[in-house]
């Protein structure tokens, strides 16, 4: 496989950590540039990150002397530098939207974990093993930007990726109504314990925009290519809460879905459909796709955010309690790494399908 020039704009944060990481020893990607605010540009990336380092990992080698450029002001120099970029910063929405932009029109191809594209008609939102085929949106997304290999693809938000991969094997028994409530850990919100001690011992009620994004992204993910769009699917219904909990990584979801009438399928049958699931993720065997994506537990007290998150590094799907509900058909639980998976993992799966598919 061609070895492709990767850089990672907010490689500083929490989400751009695990870039940095996932990039060291990655069989066709090489970390070549890293890119962030003012603050940090001009240090190189150790003495930038050495004293809010969150990874259990240490700081790889390969990194640590690279000089971090200012992702607005070195942004035609790093263009140059390489094949590709990964994009996590916090900055405002307009911001961020003006930024990858900018990247994509230097001929840039960016993957982002920003919500400031999501909803973007041509911008396609993609988990690999579900709907890939709207990486076709692309030319004509070219085409608006006046590219040739430049554009943005994007990642979904990561609360959706602990129940949205469970559903997604089961929507062709028409499934009408999804209830979930998701619990998500301190990581998602680029924090640690020691950031954000207020977490200790303690549960918030409210993460802003997560709920609309947990009803609304996964219609997208759902949706259908028309004229040079991706239209949204209009079923399932999806309610949700979503509470901060103190967990430093991986988001679990309590989720109840309700089919057609006469139409539910048995537990057994639903057992089976998640054991059988594979997408091109698994078909094309991308170096971080998971072997089996979705893993079901018989144990009652499983899957557990501690012993669980990891599993096929980070980038498998637990799910447990599966059983009949009063008000709904079923319940069920599922467990997802946030930052592997739900954020940079997820964006690096996204990177090598793009690779695999011959868009960048
Ligand atoms: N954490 C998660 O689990 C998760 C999951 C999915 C999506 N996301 C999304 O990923 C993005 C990053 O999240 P995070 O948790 O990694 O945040 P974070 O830890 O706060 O890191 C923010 C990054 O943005 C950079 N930055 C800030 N202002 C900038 C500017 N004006 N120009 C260029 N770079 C700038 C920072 O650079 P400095 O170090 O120089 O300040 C840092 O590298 C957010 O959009 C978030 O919503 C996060």
């Amino acid at each position: 496989m061609k070895q492709y020039k990767v850089g990672v704009i907010g490689g500083t944060g929490m989400v751009g950590q695990r870039f940095v990481t996932l990039m060291e020893n990655h069989p066709w990607f090489h970390l070549t540039a890293i890119a962030a605010s003012g603050r940090s540009a001009g240090k190189t990336y150790e003495e930038a990150v050495s004293s809010r380092w969150a990874m259990a990992t240490p700081i790889p080698e390969e990194s640590k002397k690279l000089v971090i450029l200012d992702a607005g002001a070195d942004a035609e120099k790093l263009a140059g530098m390489v094949d590709f970029c990964f994009c996590a910063v916090d900055m405002k929405k307009d911001e961020i939207r003006a930024l990858e932009e900018r990247y994509a029109k230097l001929e840039c191809p960016i993957i982002s974990n920003n919500s400031a594209n999501r909803w973007t008609p041509d911008v396609p939102m993609v988990v690999p093993e579900i709907n890939a085929g709207h990486l076709e949106i692309i030319e004509a997304q070219r085409k608006r930007l006046g590219t040739k290999r430049g554009f943005i693809a994007v990642k979904s938000n990561c609360s959706i990726q602990s129940y949205v991969p469970a559903l997604h094997p089961l929507l062709k028994y028409g499934l009408e109504k999804v209830a979930v409530c998701t619990y998500q850990a301190i990581s998602g919100a680029g924090k640690t314990f020691e950031r954000w001690p207020e977490m200790i011992d303690n549960c918030i009620p409210y993460i802003g925009g997560e709920e609309e994004k947990s009803e609304q992204e996964p219609l997208k993910v759902w949706g259908a290519i028309q004229g040079g769009e991706i239209v949204p699917a209009t079923a399932p219904a999806i309610t949700a809460q979503c509470l901060r909990v103190p967990v430093s990584d991986g988001h679990m979801a309590a989720c109840f879905m309700k089919f057609a009438e006469g139409k539910a399928p048995s537990m057994e049958q639903i057992k089976a459909d998640w054991a059988a699931f594979k997408g091109p993720a698994q078909e094309l065997s991308l170096p971080s796709a998971p072997k089996q994506f979705l893993h079901y537990f018989e144990e009652a007290d499983r899957p557990q955010t501690k012993l669980d998150r990891n599993l096929e590094s980070g980038m498998a799907i637990s799910i447990g309690r599966l059983r009949p509900d009063s008000q709904y058909d079923y319940k069920f639980v599922g467990l997802s790494h946030n930052t592997l998976r739900g954020a940079a993992g997820g964006g690096v799966l996204l990177a090598e399908l793009l690779c695999a598919k011959g868009y960048i």
